[in-house]
């Protein structure tokens, strides 16, 4: 059996993606372990999940830096000392440096609201819904510099309903978020997915743009 892999989780809110993960390891759906998990912001309900479950933690503020920079040198500072092999961004709501992304280039997961390249950055389910979008969804995707711009693994869609609110929406995709994050990250730490030349590869095989269409 090979060792497990060491997971450290970012995150800035309530860790309903974090928990997923912590729960996808005690049952060993997931070959690894959740060592860390960091987050910008101090008091939320993400860091409390991590206590109950035992893990260590860390608060580092973004208020208290002067730059992007020299928060971020601090941020892998303190992300080496857990010797991680897999970094997940679980609504860590922080835009990257690209020294940042470049040193855990490979082994850093992001879980992105849409479904990717549409709608980049913030409020996508309100912008699904004032699209007149019929389907919308969530993806998981190899960080890159580009912001919501690396190569997506993994997608799962959900329907807009008519007079769906922004609410309405997010917790259906959130359900979403829990089954495919898991899936991604035990992928991840069987060794059978890989970034190379700006590609995700799944078993040696690169993954088309909208990632692995079918489910497991
Ligand atoms: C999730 O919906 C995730 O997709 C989103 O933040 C939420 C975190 O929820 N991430 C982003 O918007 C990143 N751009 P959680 O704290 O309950 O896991």
């Amino acid at each position: 059996m090979t060792a497990q892999k060491r997971i450290v989780v970012l995150i800035s809110g309530s860790g309903t993606n974090l928990q997923a993960i912590i729960d996808a390891c005690k049952n060993q759906y997931i070959d690894g372990d959740v060592v860390g998990v960091v987050s910008n912001k101090a008091d939320v309900y993400g860091l409390t999940r991590a206590q109950n479950a035992n893990i260590s933690t860390c608060v580092l503020s973004h208020k208290e830096f002067d730059s992007r920079e020299a928060y971020d040198a601090e941020l892998i500072a303190n992300i080496d000392t857990f010797q991680p092999d897999l970094v997940i961004l679980a609504g860590f709501m922080r835009i990257l440096t690209a020294g940042f992304v470049q040193h855990f280039q490979g082994k850093l997961l992001n879980i992105h609201p849409s479904l990717l390249p549409k709608y980049q950055g913030l409020n996508t389910h309100q912008r699904a819904i004032d699209a007149g979008d019929k389907e919308h969804g969530v993806s998981v995707h190899f960080v890159t510099e580009e912001l919501d711009g690396g190569p997506v693994i993994l997608q799962a869609k959900v329907p807009v309903f008519e007079n769906d609110s922004a609410d309405d929406l997010a917790s259906r995709v959130h359900e979403q978020e829990h089954r495919i994050y898991p899936l991604v990250a035990k992928w991840f730490c069987q060794s059978r997915l890989a970034m190379s030349a700006g590609c995700a590869k799944l078993d040696g095989n690169a993954l088309p743009e909208n990632g692995y269409a079918s489910e497991d």
